[in-house]
């Protein structure tokens, strides 16, 4: 490992959705391969790696992107009370022109074929297995210090159609990916009063939920 490598532990605690940051540098392609690498060495059930990684750096596609996430932001605005909307104004949720890099990743429910090694009784352990692949390569890349920002404000039809995905491949994320000039020590959602984060005392349980 290099002296300026960290450690898990410090990429867990350093990692953040970025959405303000990104430097407007891109990310540059060795560091990107590294980033979807470890994304690729994720477990999965029966070893079924099911997801794919589409890499768009197209300006107008990031564009396009960007334009149809603003209007579901406005609906989501739209669906809120008063002192809500307020709050939820500020707040940035997208980075995607300005971290000039967006990677969707996907899910295929048949990798693997009929009889997946763990599969039969809890079909979800397929899209567990994708977001593990995604949580591998957040935390890379903050390694890396390279921000990313997960957005789910879309239609997935839409991204299907975007990205031009084949029928039965379901987009599971867009994260915007670049170089950031700093993390956010607190997320963002917590330092605009939106939500904060529970106590690790209240996760945990012991031998019962209610124990
Ligand atoms: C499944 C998922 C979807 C998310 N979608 C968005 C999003 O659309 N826009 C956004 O700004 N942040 C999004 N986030 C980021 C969360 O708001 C963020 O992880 C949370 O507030 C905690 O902040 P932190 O990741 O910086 O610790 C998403 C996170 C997850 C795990």
């Amino acid at each position: 490992m290099c002296a300026d490598q960290l450690s898990v532990y410090d990429a867990i605690h350093l990692r953040r959705d970025v959405r303000a940051e990104f430097s407007g540098d891109l990310v540059d392609d060795e560091t990107l391969l590294r980033i979807l690498d470890a994304a690729h060495r994720a477990p999965s059930v029966g070893n079924s790696q099911p997801w794919d990684f589409v890499v768009v750096r197209r300006a107008d596609t990031l564009r396009r992107f960007a334009e149809h996430v603003a209007t579901k932001r406005a609906q989501f605005r739209d669906s809120l009370p008063a002192d809500r909307a307020a709050t939820f104004d500020p707040i940035k949720i997208e980075g995607i022109v300005e971290s000039g890099t967006g990677i969707v990743v996907t899910h295929d429910d048949r990798r693997g074929g009929p009889q997946v090694l763990g599969r039969a009784s809890v079909p979800a352990t397929g899209v567990y297995s994708t977001v593990l692949a995604i949580q591998n390569l957040w935390l890379a890349a903050t390694a890396e210090r390279v921000g990313v920002g997960w957005v789910s404000f879309y239609d997935p039809e839409f991204l299907h159609a975007l990205v031009g995905l084949p029928a039965g491949i379901e987009p599971v994320a867009w994260l915007c990916v670049g170089p950031v000039d700093e993390f956010q020590r607190v997320p963002d959602l917590e330092r605009f009063g939106w939500r904060s984060g529970r106590p690790l005392a209240d996760a945990v349980h012991h031998e019962t939920f209610g124990g």
